[in-house]
């Protein structure tokens, strides 16, 4: 962990703050690719994760966008209205699991909402490395994006690139995920980061394309709001079924129903409580699995990932 101070923070629209950290030793931060996202921890001592927006490469600073639309997770609201510039935190070394493939041939980009900040870096990312890449981003209303006027001079610099869905207003349209995805080519690759609706239509739409070419993340705030009506877990092997109730894990609530349950870091980090997954799709939180195990479902960590809807069949 490092030891980080708040230099700025700024406004992108109504809904969405940007947030800047140095390292308090005056040190510069370690690198951090295209996608890469660090974890702070609150002085309650919560823990939340943001996707760093700032351009790739060695920087003094790390940059982090926060949306608070409809019911914010109460660290991001902390964040953005209580802390003030000065104040320290600790903070993870940055992480990346949706890393941008630098050398593909295409990208494309889809993104919902605050969605936008991870794409955004390998945005400009592919522009440093002067590869082809188009976004789709759909919000809203104008807004709940960001990044918007940026997004708008790099089309009006080179037009095609960038395509807005907003939901409010004249003209309002949604992105027809599908036929996004069918007009990439099959070496592009593509990427997805937005809440779970848009999500699962990404999932389906790129059931039948080669696996390592589908990235996706949801962000922080939806992540949790999935899993806030609690999910039933159904055990095969041992034919029993449980509830896990909003707030609580997977793991806890086994053992407390005296289900045994190998586990190491409770953190989503050793990959001790891995479990196979038999029917259902897990809301995978942790940093153990690859993109193309996540897309998959085939196992998740049951000490931090939730379910995305109302049950899982798990082989226990
Ligand atoms: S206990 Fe370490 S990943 Fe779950």
């Amino acid at each position: 962990m490092i030891d980080v101070e708040l230099t700025r923070i700024g406004q992108h629209s109504d809904e969405v703050f940007s947030l800047s950290f140095r390292a308090t030793s005056g040190e510069p931060l370690a690198d951090a690719s295209a996608g890469a996202h660090i974890r702070i921890t609150l002085p309650d001592g919560a823990e939340r994760s943001y996707s760093l927006v700032n351009p790739p490469g060695p920087t003094g600073e790390y940059e982090i966008a926060i949306g608070l639309k409809g019911r914010p997770a109460h660290g991001s609201r902390y964040l953005c209205e209580l802390a003030k510039v000065g104040d320290r935190f600790r903070m993870s070394p940055p992480v990346n699991r949706f890393a941008l493939v630098e050398d593909a041939p295409h990208s494309t980009l889809i993104a919902g909402g605050i969605g936008i900040t991870p794409l955004w870096s390998m945005i400009q990312r592919l522009e440093q490395l002067e590869r082809p890449w188009r976004l789709f981003y759909a919000m809203r209303h104008r807004d709940s994006g960001a990044f918007l006027d940026r997004l708008e001079a790099l089309e009006a610099r080179q037009p095609g690139r960038v395509e807005l869905a907003i939901g409010d207003g004249a003209g309002s349209r949604r992105l027809d995920i599908e036929a996004i995805v069918a007009s990439t080519p099959d070496s592009g690759h593509l990427y997805c980061c937005g809440p779970a609706s848009m999500l699962d239509a990404f999932r389906t739409a790129t059931l039948h394309r080669d696996a390592s070419t589908v990235h996706l993340e949801y962000f922080g705030a939806q992540k949790r709001e999935l899993s806030s009506l609690g999910y039933t877990l159904e055990l095969a092997r041992s034919k029993r079924t449980v509830f896990v109730p909003p707030g609580r894990t997977a793991l806890d609530v086994l053992h407390s129903e005296g289900i045994d349950v190998a586990y190491g870091c409770k953190q989503g980090i050793c990959g001790t409580c891995e479990t196979r997954v038999l029917s259902g799709t897990p809301d995978h939180r942790d940093e153990v699995l690859s993109d193309e195990e996540r897309v998959s479902n085939r196992t998740m960590m049951l000490c931090c990932s939730g379910c995305v809807g109302e049950r899982l069949v798990l082989d226990l």
